[in-house]
């Protein structure tokens, strides 16, 4: 089986939202098109024209995977602090993050997973990014073992702005001290 990992055009956003629906599905988590899944719908207007990336994951020609790197400025401070910016509680010392890493429950435990991390962690050292900062939901247990895998240390904790107002972990990624 080959796998290709490429940047997602709007044409991808129906398989985007086919493998992440279903992992909202497996977990019971509320679906919400209007608003905190709004950018799977507009993929290249939620993220290439802001200057982040989405990137898909195919096999055989079917999407199975999905990860996103955003960018912004340096949030400085204390490397692995917690500080509220703009209403968020966010990961200081980090100026990219890793978003929606999802892979269809049915091709899990062959490495795509471990692929799209390093991808996107790949992507951000080669453009000498400080730190990668990461939330996530407190029962992806599975991620969290994966992201360990790349020097992911959990720093704090929040509650998400999703529907759900779910618990989440807040990891970061020390880019410059992980090689
Ligand atoms: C977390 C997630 C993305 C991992 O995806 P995945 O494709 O299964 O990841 P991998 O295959 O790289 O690794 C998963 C496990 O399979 C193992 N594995 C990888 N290739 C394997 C192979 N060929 N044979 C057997 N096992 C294999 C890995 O060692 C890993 O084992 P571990 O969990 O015991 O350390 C996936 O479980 C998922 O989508 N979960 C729900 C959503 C989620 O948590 N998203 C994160 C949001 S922050």
């Amino acid at each position: 089986m080959s796998l290709q990992i490429r940047t997602a055009t709007n044409a991808d956003c129906e398989a985007v939202v086919r493998v992440i629906s279903a992992v909202f599905d497996e977990y019971s988590f509320t679906w919400d098109e209007g608003d905190y899944h709004a950018d799977l719908y507009d993929l290249e207007g939620y993220y290439a024209a802001q200057g982040d990336s989405f990137f898909v994951a195919e096999q055989d020609g079917v999407v199975v995977g999905t990860v996103g790197l955003a960018r912004y400025p340096l949030l400085e401070g204390v490397t692995g602090q917690l500080e509220e910016r703009e209403g968020f509680i966010r990961v200081l010392g980090t100026d990219c993050s890793l978003e929606r890493l999802y892979v269809d429950p049915n091709a899990r435990r062959s490495g795509i997973g471990f692929q799209l991390v390093r991808h996107v962690v790949d992507l951000a050292k080669s453009e000498a990014r400080t730190g990668m900062e990461l939330w996530s939901d407190k029962k992806f247990v599975d991620a969290h073992r994966l992201y360990g895998k790349f020097g992911a240390k959990v720093v704090g904790d929040r509650i998400c702005h999703d529907p759900d107002q779910s618990p989440e972990w807040g990891l970061i990624i020390e880019l410059a001290a992980h090689t």
